[in-house]
């Protein structure tokens, strides 16, 4: 139907190269639908298309949204948020922005000034996140963290986008009058405590090296339910159903003193961390004869879905695109 020799595709930014010789907009826009608003008319007065130029991208056509961070050049946002922008048929643009601690608050409120619509926001940055937004979600003031900021009619709105989605729609936990063992006291687990309590656990458990940060944490979130903060070493009793790693750990493959009493047959061990193998916790809590061992590509994607329902009012479905993300990154 097309010349055998034409070329048109996507470079990694989203933009369109087109050979406009043997593309007319109108074969363009029938065959790409979803880049109606990338396209502009050619000279021949819609003849032929042609790729807009960057800052044609950034001034008009797309809404714009990121993640900000240091470093991000890592992150698998872009992939997702390509991927759930093309299910739900709309053109965004989302990029990476790597800033420096220093910089944080100038180049959000240049971001948000020069007309952008919302920002993920990543290590180490989530507690400034806080700081730059005019009104705060419910969750995300307990948490005392920012993962999303988006455009608002009165401002910019932080939210902290969560992992319940993840444990109970895609894996089907349930964690109403269960135990619950969460491991490590820092910002990640600052960001599930909220939805946690919400579903009603009997009771809440945070682990850590340091006891004293557990026991803060917990005094933090008493008044949503049954919480409390402990050091390794009083980690004794009945096993738990649910056991969240949220410690830095995974990262450099340290395997936090657990005692193998919290771990019985029917426990689930979810490790907040994802990578192409699995964790050291999730080796250890194989070993020990867990119910399931669970890396946490869900909550990457699901987190991505609730920022993407924030900004874009609908909520894209999470499947398909954590398929893609595990194969992409080798993951077994
Ligand atoms: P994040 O924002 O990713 O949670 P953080 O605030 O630095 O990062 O918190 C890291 C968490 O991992 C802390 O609970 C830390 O324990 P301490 O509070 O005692 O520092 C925990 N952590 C990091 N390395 C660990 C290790 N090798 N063993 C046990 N816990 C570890």
């Amino acid at each position: 139907m097309y010349p055998r020799d034409s070329r048109v595709g996507l470079n990694g930014s989203g933009l369109l190269i087109a050979n406009p010789p043997y593309f007319t907009l109108e074969r363009l826009q029938a065959w790409l639908p979803e880049l109606k608003s990338c396209l502009a008319v050619g000279p021949a007065g819609g003849a032929s298309a042609r790729m807009l130029s960057q800052s044609e991208l950034m001034g008009t056509a797309l809404d714009q949204y990121g993640v900000i961070g240091h470093p991000v050049g890592h992150s698998l946002s872009p992939f997702i948020h390509g991927m759930f922008a093309r299910d739900c048929g709309q053109n965004i643009s989302y990029r990476l922005y790597d800033v420096a601690a220093a910089e944080f608050h100038e180049r959000v409120r240049a971001f948000f000034a020069q007309g952008g619509r919302g920002l993920n926001v990543t290590l180490p940055h989530k507690i400034r996140g806080m700081e730059v937004a005019h009104e705060l979600t419910p969750r995300a003031a307990h948490a005392a963290a920012v993962n999303t900021l988006a455009v608002r009619a009165d401002g910019i709105l932080g939210d902290n986008t969560d992992l319940v989605h993840d444990l109970c729609d895609n894996l089907g936990l349930v964690i109403t009058h269960r135990r619950v063992l969460v491991v490590g006291a820092g910002g990640a687990t600052r960001g599930i405590l909220g939805p946690l309590l919400g579903l009603a656990p009997k009771v809440v458990v945070i682990a850590n090296r340091t006891p004293q940060r557990a026991e803060d944490l917990a005094a933090a979130f008493a008044d949503l339910g049954a919480i409390q903060g402990v050091g390794f070493g009083q980690l004794e009793g009945a096993p738990f159903e649910l056991i969240v790693n949220a410690t830095s750990a995974s990262l450099t493959g340290v395997l936090p003193p657990f005692p193998p009493s919290v771990i019985a047959p029917h426990t689930v061990c979810y490790d907040l961390a994802y990578g192409k193998s699995s964790t050291a916790f999730l080796e250890w809590a194989t070993r020990q004869g867990c119910a399931r061992a669970l890396q946490g590509w869900g909550m990457l994607v699901e987190q991505a879905a609730e920022s993407f329902r924030l900004w874009r009012g609908v909520r894209p479905a999470t499947r398909k695109v954590l398929a893609a993300l595990k194969e992409r990154s080798g993951s077994t």
